[in-house]
């Protein structure tokens, strides 16, 4: 009995933060304006954030391609309609696209 919730408030306390942490980077990227044109699963103008990290999987490079994507913009890669250079500072941009993989 002791074991059991013993695991139960183990994986309460390590599952609290995570979710509290997609909380707050959805809500940064919702005051960015990105939301206006993703979404975490369906393609609205911009791809779903998911087809993202599914097309990125096993690129290890794709981090820092997509930071300099979310920074300066990025045209070409999924459609015909390009993505304007954002309002965001590196380091936010870095958060977002460390989200966005983790989708
Ligand atoms: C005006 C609409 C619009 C806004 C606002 C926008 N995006 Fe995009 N986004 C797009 C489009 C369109 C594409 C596809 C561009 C392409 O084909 O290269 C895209 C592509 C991307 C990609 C993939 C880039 C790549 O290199 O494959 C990421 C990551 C991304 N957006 C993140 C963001 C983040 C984070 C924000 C907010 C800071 C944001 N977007 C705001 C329209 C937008």
């Amino acid at each position: 009995m002791y074991i059991i919730k013993g695991i139960v408030a183990t994986v309460l306390v390590a599952a609290l933060p995570l979710a509290a942490l997609a909380a707050s980077e959805e809500a940064l990227a919702k005051s960015k304006g990105c939301l206006a044109c993703h979404t975490v699963d369906k393609k609205v103008i911009g791809p779903a954030y998911k087809d993202v990290a599914a097309k990125y999987k096993s690129d290890k490079g794709a981090e820092a391609n997509l930071v300099k994507s979310v920074t300066t913009g990025s045209s070409g890669k999924w459609g015909q309609i390009p993505m304007p250079a954002n309002n965001v500072t590196e380091a936010e941009a870095k958060k977002l696209v460390a989200w966005i993989l983790s989708l």
